[in-house]
This record gives C-alpha cells, sequence and structure tokens, in this order.
C-alpha cells in the first residue's frame, strides 16, 4: 500500500494533508524517513511511525456514537443530518452504522466498517442483547411489565421473545430485548396501552453506552471492547 494512502487509513487525514506530512519529513518507515508519498509499505510488517510515534495498523475501525436524537442512522441522506455526519468527513469514510436507532431515539449507536462483526452482531439467529432507558407516557403497572418480560403481540407472526425489564420509576424502566423489529420498543410499550415518550438506546452486546460521551460525542473502541463484541456475536449463535 503507499505510505499516503497507509496514513490516510490510520485517520492522519486527507490525502493531500497526509503527502504533505511525508514531505515535511514527519514519517519513518523502519527507522528510515521517507519522503515519498508513493513509497510502498507492507501494512502487516513495516514499521511506520509518525512524528516518533509507532502506528500499529487496523485494518478495521470501531466507534461508539452517543448518538443525538434529530439524526438518522444512515450514511447518506438528502435531507436529515446523519449520525456519520457527527464523525466528520476524514474519518467516515467507508463507515456505516451497525443497525438502525429512530430518529428520535438517542443513545449508544456502534460504527464501524467491519461488515463481518455488523452481519454477526445483527444476524437474528444471534439475540445480541440491545437495552433501552424508556420514559413512557402513563405508569407502568406489574402485570405491563410482567407481558413485556414474557412477549407481546406486535403485530408480527409471532409474540416478542422474553425481555428483560428493571423498573426504574412508575414510567421508567431499563428494556433488554433480543432482536430488532422497527420500532420494537415502542410497539412493545404500545401493546400494553403505553406510548414511549423518550428512547435512549445505553448497552449494545457486552457494550455500556460510555457515560463520558456528551450527546453527539464519539470515541474509538478499545481492543477489550471490540473482543467482547466478537465473542458476544459466536456466543450467542444458536
Ligand atoms: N425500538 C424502537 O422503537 N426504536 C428504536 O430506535 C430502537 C428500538
Amino acid at each position: 500500500m503507499r505510505l499516503d494512502k497507509f496514513l490516510c487509513k490510520m485517520n492522519l487525514g486527507t490525502r493531500s494533508r497526509t503527502k504533505a506530512f511525508i514531505r515535511q519529513g514527519l514519517v519513518k518507515v523502519n527507522g528510515f524517513l521517507i519522503k515519498s508519498p508513493d513509497f510502498q509499505v507492507d501494512e502487516e510488517k513495516d514499521q511506520v511511525t509518525f512524528q516518533g510515534e509507532i502506528l500499529r495498523y487496523q485494518k478495521f475501525h470501531y466507534f461508539m456514537l452517543n448518538k443525538p436524537a434529530g439524526t438518522v442512522s444512515a450514511t447518506a441522506d438528502r435531507n436529515e443530518r446523519t449520525v456519520l455526519e457527527l464523525l466528520g468527513q476524514d474519518l467516515s469514510k467507508g463507515l456505516f452504522p451497525v443497525g438502525r436507532l429512530d430518529k428520535d431515539t438517542e443513545g449508544l449507536l456502534l460504527i464501524t466498517d467491519d461488515g463481518d462483526l455488523a452481519h454477526h452482531l445483527l444476524s437474528p439467529k444471534r439475540h445480541v442483547g440491545k437495552t433501552y432507558l424508556v420514559t413512557a407516557e402513563h405508569p407502568l403497572t406489574l402485570s405491563d411489565i410482567a407481558a413485556l418480560e414474557e412477549g407481546v403481540d406486535i403485530g408480527e407472526k409471532k409474540p416478542t421473545l422474553p425481555a428483560s425489564v428493571q423498573r426504574l420509576s412508575e414510567k421508567e424502566l431499563l428494556l433488554t430485548i433480543h432482536e430488532g423489529k422497527f420500532h420494537q420498543v415502542k410497539r412493545m410499550l404500545q401493546a400494553v396501552g403505553n406510548q414511549v415518550i423518550a428512547l435512549k438506546r445505553v448497552g449494545f452486546g457486552p457494550l455500556k453506552l460510555d457515560e463520558g460521551l456528551k450527546s453527539g460525542e464519539y470515541r474509538k473502541l478499545s481492543e477489550q471492547e471490540v473482543s467482547a463484541l466478537y465473542e458476544s456475536g459466536k456466543k450467542n449463535a444458536s
């Protein structure tokens, strides 16, 4: 791979920016200063440094975004602001959100360019858990909670799969579901005669929404978080 492309893939900036870094003498390969952007590197074997810092090659990229309400979970949209716009143009190339949150839903959205992982996590066979903080319009009774836990009729062929429910207050729940039907949580609340008035995803498989991320902020996942995601996909396969 060309050295300027390698630096782009490492998120150091656009192609013209990385070419400039190389020409300025900021980049070394295996200890040798390289000033030609078209220098070929073996991304698995060569050691590339930028201003003395080793750049470890990462084939794929993984981010956790705290999605704000009002953005759409898409890579491009003519009229609406997409979640990828929050990451900026340099970073978002080739990335996509893993699954969808409604425009008015906030919270944890995984963004990656790793199609295999996305496929694992979204496969209906794998039942990866998704936890939502749900604010309902009306108080929820114990029988509503029992029904949500057991499975409710949302107009599909089968009732929803068993869910876990933790009651936080009269109108607030933590609800963990193991499938991802269209508008599922809103439809589940409607099935017990209620309405969702606010929805925030706080967990996705082994990931928890990082409380340090303000609405609209994102961060890279750690290697441990990525491995845990892969494990959860495998574990839940049936
Ligand atoms: N369920 C919903 O109804 N909406 C979401 O955005 C996610 C789950």
